[in-house]
């Protein structure tokens, strides 16, 4: 194979309880990758549309994985990349993520599928300490694996993938903010209650089980964060209105995504989610802030080859 386009999806971290643990696969929005087998060594990127990115392949998510992967594989050729973004950097629906790990899997088709899901995870880590400095896997693995995913553990990195009940419906609104992953961590505590903590993994548990028995009600009620939430949604404007209207209409839960602005809302089937899209809609439309906002279904299989040869 020498040349390859990619679709490298957009996901939702967190999922409310699951801080860093936790994370899923958008089907309709995403990134699209090109990668060209070169006789030249090394990585170059010859065109990024879609968002105002940098070129330099070392402070480049996607290049500097694939800059890494050519040379611990000891490859005997180069990668030239083109990197279409779907959707904006800074929108918490994981932008870094789809480029860093759409980076690794398209490398690692060029490399005859040399490595795991679990070491392309690895690798596109490393796209998101260059991106945003910190070297997190919720995004990459649900873009990676698809589906749900939890992080079992960072040390050494476990990750299992979760099946995804048929009717799982998301919406989410990206109102047109940027909020930067940095400064969202800094405004997290630093310490949490043991009484918070408590509620927080029995709620883990519990999306996890819900996923597991397609228990609508299990995965409603386990949609709730004390961690990241409570601190970081005074940096979205309008945060609770939207919730509200999206829990109002039926939503099973509504939450921020990643690390925000992006807010997302869980449904059962499709007539609900039209209802949660409308309300969301209208709420927003009162704020005067531009927004965009999108219904999807989870995105079971996350990267998918457009076209190869
Ligand atoms: N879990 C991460 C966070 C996702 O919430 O900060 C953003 O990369």
């Amino acid at each position: 194979m020498d040349y390859l386009k990619i679709f490298s999806p957009a996901t939702v971290a967190n999922v409310s309880c699951g801080f860093d643990s936790m994370g899923f696969a958008v089907d309709d929005i995403g990134d699209e990758m090109t990668f060209t087998k070169t006789k030249e060594k090394g990585v170059k990127i010859t065109n990024i549309t879609g968002a105002d990115l940098t070129y330099n392949v070392d402070k480049n998510a996607a290049s500097a994985v694939v800059k890494k992967m050519l040379l611990e594989a000891n490859a005997n050729f180069g990668i030239e990349l083109t990197i279409h973004k779907g959707f904006s950097p800074g929108s918490g629906l994981g932008s870094s993520a789809a480029s860093a790990a759409g980076a690794a899997f398209g490398a690692n088709q060029l490399l005859g599928n040399k490595y795991s899901e679990l070491e392309l995870t690895k690798f596109a880590m490393f796209g998101e300490e260059v991106a945003c400095g910190s070297a997190i896997a919720d995004n990459v693995a649900a873009a990676i694996y698809g589906g749900f995913v939890l992080v079992r553990s960072y040390q050494p990195l476990e990750i299992v993938k979760l099946p995804v009940p048929t009717a799982l419906r998301v919406v989410a609104i990206h109102p047109q903010i940027e909020v930067k992953t940095k400064d969202a961590r800094e405004v997290l505590p630093k310490e949490i209650p043991l009484k918070n903590a408590i509620i927080q993994w029995a709620n883990v548990g519990g999306l996890v089980s819900g996923l597991f028995t397609n228990d609508y009600t299990l995965i409603s009620n386990s949609l709730v964060d004390l961690v990241a939430e409570p601190a970081r949604k005074n940096l979205i404007p309008h945060f609770d209105n939207v919730k509200n209207s999206a829990l109002n209409a039926g939503a099973l839960g509504a939450g921020i995504s990643g690390s925000g602005p992006t807010i997302f809302a869980l449904c059962k089937g499709d007539e609900i989610a039209q209802k949660v899209y409308k309300n969301i809609n209208e709420t927003y439309q009162k704020t005067g802030i531009d927004f965009e906002l999108f219904i999807s279904k989870v995105n079971p299989e996350g990267m998918k080859i457009i076209y190869k040869q």
